[in-house]
Formats: C-alpha cells, structure tokens, sequence
C-alpha cells in the first residue's frame, strides 16, 4: 500500500460499499492523516449512537463532524466569524478542528448536548474521497476503544473494533500520529482546547494570537510541569477529561531539559524497575536507544537483565514530530510485547512537542488541568 495517495488494498467495489454502508447509517473506519477514524452519518442521531456503544464512549464527549470541503461547512454552523475564515483558510483542509456555534442541522448527539459543534477537514486522499463520495458530514471520534490509544493504522482499528463494524478502509499508516488540534474560533482570539498536528505557533503567527495549550510554555525543569501550568483559564474540551491513550503497561516519563540529564534519569529508571523484576520498554530517540543498548550489553553479562528489554526508537533524538507519530503505535507495539513498565523519552514542548508531551501524560496517567 502506498502511503499518501489513493491505493489501499480494497478494491473499488468494496470502498463503493463502505460509502453506501454510511449513508445506510452503518459505521465505517477510515484512515485520516492524524489517526483513523470511526464514522456515521453525522445527521442521523440514530446511526451517531452506534458510536458511543461500539467504542464504549462517555455520552457527554461530543464528537468532530468531518467534511470533504469548506462549503459544507456554513449550513452546520451559526455564523463563520472573519477569525474562522481566517482559520479555516490557513489550516484547512489539515490536522485541526474548529469549534464553532452549532445550526440545528447537528444533533444533540453529535454535540453530546452542547450548542457548538467541532468542525474538521482532514487532507487524507483516502478520507477526502470517501467523505466527497459519501456527500454528507460524518461524525467521527478516534476509532479506539474509549480509553486505549488512538489507531494509527487500519490493523489497530481491526483490533479493538473486529466483530462491531462493517468496514475499516485501509489507507496505510497516518503521518501525523496524533490528532487534529481543537480551537475554538468564536471569540475574538483562537483558543487551543486540545493540541495538536497544528501548532500553536502557526495559530500565533496567522492570528497574532493564541490562548489556549501550550500558548506560552517555559522550557526550564520538568515539561510536564511546565505544560501541565499552562492550562490555567481553559476549559479543556470535554473528552480530555478521561482517561486516554493508556497501554496495559505502566507509563513513566523520562523528563529533563536535557539530554544528558534524560539518558541518566533513563538508566535509573531501568535499574529500578529491573531489579523488581519487571519487562521494560523504552521509547526514545535513535542516539539514546543505542546508548542503552550498550549499556544494556554489560548488564548482560553481569547479572541477565537484559532480556527483559523491549526497545523502540522514534527517529533522530528530538524529532518531536516522529515522536508524535510513531507514540499510539510503540503504546501498543509494547503490550504485545506483555511490557510491565514503559519508560518514555519527555521532549520540549513547543511546536508538536506540546501535542506529543500532551498524549504521553495522558497515557502515563498524569492528572492535565
Ligand atoms: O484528528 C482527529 O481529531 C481525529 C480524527 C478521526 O479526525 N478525531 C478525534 O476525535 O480525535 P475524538 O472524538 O477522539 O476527539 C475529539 C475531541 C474530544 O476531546 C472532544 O471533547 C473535542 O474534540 N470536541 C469535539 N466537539 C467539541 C465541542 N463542540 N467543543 C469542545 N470540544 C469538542
Ligand atoms: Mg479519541
């Protein structure tokens, strides 16, 4: 399968089955560039609640309305201020979500019971023909089960959601591997609700503005103290309440500013949890890997410790963005390999490193205001 372009392994006929499943009210996954996604007929609040049931959804997280192009947009929503214009011109189609006031062609389903609606374009070629063919707005949440990390390929979906769908439309890995940033565009400056695959700094230099996470980030001590202060007025959106993202295996954070200060805090870790005996999977960068492979050699043979390492590198140390991509998957990559213990590298939080640091508390289980 090719990524990036319109070849998935289904043929034709099958995709043609897919769109008419949804417009028969039936669920569908389909590949997006930020995670798959798990769609219904977003105007059919009967077809909207098969969602909830399938991925075991809180009913109170409302879900994103996905459209092939900016004008379907206009009738799902009240008004489109000059700043969501803005916005919507900028980034879409792209891995963000406008949030805008609802027209009452949105069922309260969709919302889960607000009067805003979160608007998303993906840039997906798979997603973009599917939702052009299908020709209505589609309701569609990551397509996990509630509370495990999101599906950033068609076998993840396979995974959590066999025997509960009709379809999962294979379009390959998902490059942004993270989801789309949610901002509220009805005020008078964007406000991130939820970051992701655009950052903050790009909304800043559109708007001259951005409130919201991750708007103004100090990058001294621990990140994820450092982001979890930045969330002081927000309200986050609704569904970041709950727990997200969570491997079966316990998530520690590897959290320094600096490189060297990582990698020691890295070998304390695994002493630690070697010693109680525990399987332990690291997920860092190319250098560190490698760094605690050699390490790992003379603990060997030393004492045999080291079988009990699962190893996983994302790209060059620091790549936030091949961080971001590669993290759902090393998450689940880690419970096949029966992992007790995920030892995760912190990365500075500016640019897709917000998103990403965002994601791996999360699924460390660390409490994000
Ligand atoms: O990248 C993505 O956004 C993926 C793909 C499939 O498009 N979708 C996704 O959906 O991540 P989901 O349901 O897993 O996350 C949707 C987030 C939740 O945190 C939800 O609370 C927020 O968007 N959201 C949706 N509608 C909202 C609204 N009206 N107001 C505030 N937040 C909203
Ligand atoms: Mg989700």
């Amino acid at each position: 399968m090719e990524q990036g372009s319109v070849a998935y392994s289904m043929t034709m006929h099958d995709f043609d089955e897919a769109v008419h499943a949804i417009r028969e009210g039936r669920l569908v996954a389909f590949p997006t560039e930020t995670v798959y996604g798990l769609g219904a007929n977003a105007l059919d609040s009967s077809a909207v609640v098969k969602i909830f049931t399938a991925k075991g959804r809180p009913s109170d997280n409302p879900l994103i309305v996905h459209v092939a192009k900016k004008e379907q947009i206009g009738p799902l929503v009240k008004t489109i201020s000059p700043l969501a214009q803005k916005m919507m011109d900028a980034f879409m189609p792209g891995p963000i979500t406008l949030i805008f006031d609802k027209s009452d062609l949105i069922p309260y389903e969709v919302s889960a019971g607000l009067d805003t609606v979160g608007i998303r374009i993906p840039s997906h070629p798979v997603a973009n023909l599917f939702l052009e063919k299908a020709q209505i707005p589609v309701a569609a949440p990551s397509a996990n089960i509630s509370g495990r990390p999101s599906p950033t390929t068609a076998q993840h979906v396979f995974y959590d959601m066999k025997g509960k769908i009709p379809f999962v439309i294979d379009g390959g890995e998902c490059n942004v591997g993270v989801e789309s940033t949610v901002v509220d565009v009805r005020g008078e400056i964007p406000t991130i609700l939820r970051p992701g695959g655009i950052t903050a700094e790009q909304i800043r230099e559109l708007c001259g503005n951005v409130d919201g996470i991750g708007s103004s980030l100090s990058q001294t001590g621990s990140y994820a103290k450092a982001l979890n202060q930045d969330t002081p007025n927000v309200p986050m959106a609704p569904g970041m309440k709950y727990r997200h993202y969570a491997p079966k295996a316990t998530v520690v954070l590897a959290d320094a500013p600096d490189y060297r200060q990582r990698l020691d805090m890295i070998f304390k870790l695994m002493d630690k949890y070697m010693k109680e005996n525990r399987k332990i999977g690291l997920y860092a960068g190319n250098e560190m890997v490698q760094a605690v492979t050699e390490m790992d050699g003379t603990k060997k043979e030393t004492d045999g410790t080291g079988k009990d390492l699962y190893m996983l590198s994302y790209g060059p140390d620091g790549d936030a963005a091949a961080a971001s991509a590669g993290l759902f998957s090393a998450l689940r990559d880690m419970d096949d390999h029966s992992v007790d213990i995920v030892i995760a590298e912190a990365l500075p939080i500016m640019g897709i490193g917000v998103a990403y640091m965002n994601r791996l508390l999360k699924a460390a289980g660390i409490k994000i205001k």
